[in-house]
C-alpha cells in the first residue's frame, strides 16, 4: 500500500469525517457492516492518505479523455543499422555500451506484478513454462541470459525483480527453489496496492470488512524503488541506468551494448525499444509527438481513425509500437518518485463481498493503474531504438488468438531456425525422426542462452561444436563451455 506518501497524518476521527465528506454514500455501506468489519474496513481505508483518495475517486468521476490527436506527430526513432547517418559513430558508441557492461554501471529490472490469468495460469507469470522443449519458465530464461552476460563481461549483473501482493511469495520461493540466481544479486520489492472500485463508484470490499485492494500498476515503481530503499543502493553500487523489461517476453534481448551506448552518449534519460507495429489491431501502445513531447498512448486509448492512417508509401502513420522494454537513468527515477504520475481506469473481473446479501462474487469492476510510460513528457532526450521483432519480440499474453504461448514458442523456434540456416544446415527432419506432435515448427528444438543468445554468438559457438548432432529434431544445446 502507499506507505511510502508524503501527507498521511490525520487522526482516526478526522480520517472518518473527512472520508465521509469525500465519499458521502459510504454511510449507506457502512450500515450493513458489524462493527468488527467496520473497524477493519477502516483500518484498510487509512492506508491510503485523504489526498490520495481524493485522486482516486475523481479519476473515477471524470469521463476519460478523449484524444482526438489532430495535432499529433509521428516520432523518428533511431536504428542500428543507419546509426552513421544519424550522427553516431557506430564503433564508439558499442565501446561506449561495452564500457557501461564492464563497468557494472547498469542493473536490470523485471516488472513482475501481474499474475498468468490471462493465460489460464494460476500463478505469476514469470513461472509459466515457455520454452518449447525444455519447458523452461520465463524466469529461468531471463537468468540465463544474464548468467551469460556474466561470463562475457566477467562480472555479476544485478537483477531487480517487482512482483506484487499476488506474484510476491511464489516468486521468491520458486528463486529459492530452484536457485536460478545468485541471491547475493537479485532484490525483490513489491508494488504498492490501491483500492478497487465497483461500478457504481464505491469501495469493493471483502467479507471482513475490509476494503480489497489491487496492485497499482508498473508506474507505481518508482515510489516502491523509493520505499525499498533501492535508489540509495542504486547510488551506493554505482549504477546509473537500469535495463527495465516485462515480464512476458523470452525473446527480450540483454546483451546489447549498442542501445546501451547509444542511450548512453545521448544523455537520454529514457529510451525504449520500437517494434513497427503489424496492424492497426495489434495491441500495443504508440508512440506520438504531442506538441514537442514524446507521448505512449495505449492501444485503448489510441483514435481508432488515426491508428487506421498511412502514409505514401503505404506504411502505418503511427507505427512505433511500445514493447515495454526501456532504459531509465536512475537520476530520472529519483525524480519520478515524486512525481503523482495519473490513474488509468481499467475494467477488470475482481471477487467481492457484498454486505446486502451477504455473499461473494466475482463481478467487473474497476483497477486505477499508473503506467510506468507516462514520465515520457518529462524525460530528457528520450529516444525510440527500433528493433526488429523476429529477434527480440514475443510476448505471451493470451490463452488463444494473438500473443499465444503457441505463437511465443513458434517464434522461439524460428528464431534458431534462422541461426541454423546462417551456418548452412539444411532443416529437414530425418528418416528417423519420429513424426512431429505439435504445430511448431520442425525440426522441433531449443537453444540455451548460456549456448548462444543472438546468430553471431551462435556461428562461433556452433564452429566449435564436436561433434555436430545428427539430427535437429528434439536437439537441445544448452552450455558452450
Ligand atoms: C503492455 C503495454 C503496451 C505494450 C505491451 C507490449 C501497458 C499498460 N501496456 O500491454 O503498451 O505495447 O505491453 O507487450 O503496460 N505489471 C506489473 N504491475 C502491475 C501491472 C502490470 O508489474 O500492476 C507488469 C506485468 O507483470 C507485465 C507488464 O507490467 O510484465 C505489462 O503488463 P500487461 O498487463 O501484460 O500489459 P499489456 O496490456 O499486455
Amino acid at each position: 500500500m502507499n506507505s511510502a506518501n508524503d501527507s498521511f497524518f490525520d487522526t482516526p476521527s478526522a480520517f472518518q469525517t473527512a472520508f465521509k465528506e469525500l465519499n458521502p454514500s459510504i454511510n449507506d455501506l457502512l450500515k450493513c457492516l458489524n462493527p468488527d468489519q467496520q473497524q477493519h474496513f477502516w483500518s484498510s481505508a487509512q492506508q491510503v492518505p485523504l489526498n490520495e483518495w481524493k485522486r482516486l475517486i475523481n479519476t473515477l468521476s471524470e469521463t476519460a479523455e478523449e484524444l482526438d490527436g489532430t495535432h499529433w506527430v509521428e516520432p523518428t526513432s533511431l536504428h542500428p543499422d543507419t546509426l552513421a547517418a544519424q550522427g553516431y559513430d557506430p564503433q564508439s558508441t558499442l565501446q561506449a555500451g561495452i564500457g557501461c557492461f564492464s563497468k557494472g554501471t547498469v542493473a536490470f529490472l523485471t516488472v513482475a506484478g501481474g499474475l498468468g490469468s490471462r493465460l489460464g495460469f494460476n500463478g505469476p507469470k514469470g513461472l509459466v513454462p515457455v520454452t518449447p522443449l525444455q519447458h523452461k519458465p520465463l524466469y529461468q530464461v531471463f537468468s540465463e541470459k544474464l548468467q551469460a552476460l556474466q561470463r562475457r563481461y566477467q562480472r555479476p549483473f544485478h537483477w531487480f525483480i517487482m512482483t506484487s501482493e499476488e506474484t510476491d511469495a511464489a516468486t521468491q520461493n520458486a528463486f529459492a527453489e530452484q536457485a536460478w540466481y545468485d541471491p547475493h544479486y537479485i532484490h525483490f520489492f513489491k508494488q504498492g496496492s490501491i483500492p478497487a472500485f465497483l461500478k457504481d463508484g464505491q469501495c469493493a470490499l471483502k467479507e471482513d470488512g475490509s476494503i480489497c485492494f489491487l496492485p497499482n500498476g508498473h508506474g507505481g515503481l518508482f515510489k516502491a524503488l523509493e520505499h525499498a530503499g533501492y535508489i540509495e543502493l542504486f547510488k551506493s553500487l554505482g549504477i546509473t541506468s537500469i535495463y527495465y523489461f516485462q515480464v512476458d517476453n523470452p525473446l527480450i534481448h540483454l546483451d546489447d551494448p549498442l542501445f546501451l551506448g547509444t542511450h548512453c552518449l545521448s544523455q537520454s534519460s529514457f529510451s525504449t525499444k520500437v517494434v513497427v507495429k503489424t496492424d492497426p489491431q495489434e495491441r500495443v501502445g504508440l508512440l506520438v509527438q504531442d506538441y514537442g513531447q514524446l507521448r505512449l498512448i495505449e492501444y485503448n486509448q489510441f483514435p481508432e481513425a488515426l491508428s487506421q492512417e498511412v502514409t505514401a508509401t503505404g506504411a502505418l502513420r503511427y507505427r512505433f509500437g511500445n514493447t515495454g522494454i526501456h532504459l531509465i537513468t536512475t537520476d530520472f527515477i529519483q525524480k519520478c518518485a515524486q512525481l503523482a504520475l495519473p490513474y488509468h481506469v481499467c475494467r477488470k473481473k475482481i471477487p467481492v463481498w457484498d454486505p446486502q446479501s451477504q455473499t461473494t462474487y466475482t463481478t467487473e469492476g474497476y483497477k486505477l493503474e499508473q503506467f510506468i510510460f507516462d514520465v515520457l513528457p518529462v524525460a530528457t532526450r528520450p529516444l525510440l531504438w527500433e528493433v526488429d521483432r523476429k529477434d527480440e519480440f514475443s510476448p505471451v499474453k493470451n490463452a488463444v488468438g494473438k500473443d499465444t504461448l503457441e505463437t511465443c514458442q513458434r517464434d522461439q523456434i524460428n528464431r534458431w531456425h534462422r541461426w541454423l540456416q546462417a551456418v548452412g544446415e539444411p532443416l529437414e527432419l530425418s528418416a528417423s525422426d519420429s513424426e512431429p506432435s505439435t504445430n511448431l515448427p520442425t525440426p522441433l528444438m531449443e537453444i540455451g542462452a548460456l549456448f548462444a543468445d543472438n546468430q553471431v554468438d551462435f556461428i562461433q559457438a556452433w564452429k566449435r561444436l564436436n561433434p555436430k548432432p545428427k539430427t535437429l529434431q528434439g536437439l537441445y544445446l544448452h552450455d558452450a563451455s
